[in-house]
């Protein structure tokens, strides 16, 4: 069984959706907020799931916050730690803390539109496709190996708001998909590349398909 520990900073959508996806071999040893009223601490009490908070403006600066963070993740001997619209950037030190067993989901196609406001980018930019990305987390802001992608089509009439609700459709497939395979043990880094060794098409998802 691996433990996991999934981090929240809102509503926590991933987070239910990863919950629900009942992972063979996977607990969920707890979810984290650092922001009090996270809709999603609610849900996951409800579920009977271990929760906690660590507000991030009681500590006097980051590294003293991820520190604790660590210590309370720590708690709970997790082989994973879910990073599920965790609005925090997280030090050096805590990344390479958990370097190959931290994941975030990024609501973009990276490389492209790293950071904030992605939708509004991607449609600013005329993309054609937009998407979201799993990947591992490194200190260098959205830039660890990926994992899986999904793309979905933009369309003449978008607006932020309208993608993103298309593209986190695709969020609650890809992300239960890429725990469930690193707790099967199916993802392996390869030169700096995350491969899984159980699929031959490098993880990609195109909205309509599987
Ligand atoms: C998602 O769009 C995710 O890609 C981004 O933050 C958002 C979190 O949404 N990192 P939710 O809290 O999982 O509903």
């Amino acid at each position: 069984m691996k433990n996991i520990v999934i981090l929240i900073s809102g509503r926590g959508s991933n987070m239910q959706a990863i919950v629900n996806a009942d992972i063979p071999n996977a607990k969920i040893a707890a979810v984290i907020a650092n922001v009090p009223n996270a809709a999603g601490l609610a849900w996951a009490k409800e579920k009977g799931i271990a929760t906690a908070v660590l507000n991030h403006k009681e500590f006097k600066n980051r590294a003293e916050f991820d520190m604790n963070l660590a210590m309370l993740i720590d708690g709970y001997k997790p082989d994973l730690v879910v990073l599920a619209g965790f609005m925090r950037i997280l030090s050096p030190q805590f990344c390479q803390h958990y370097q190959g067993r931290l994941m975030n989901i990024h609501p973009s196609l990276l490389p492209s539109f790293k950071g904030l406001h992605t939708h509004e980018e991607a449609i600013k930019s005329g993309c054609k496709l937009a998407g979201c990305t799993v990947h591992f987390v490194t200190p260098e802001l959205d830039s660890g190996a990926i994992i899986s992608q999904a793309a979905v089509p933009v369309l003449n009439d978008d607006t932020a708001d309208t993608l993103a609700a298309r593209v986190l459709q695709c969020e609650h497939k890809i992300y239960p998909q890429a725990v469930a395979d690193f707790v099967s043990g199916s993802l392996k880094l390869v030169d700096h590349h995350a491969v899984n060794v159980s699929r031959s098409d490098k993880n990609a998802f195109l909205l309509g398909q599987g």
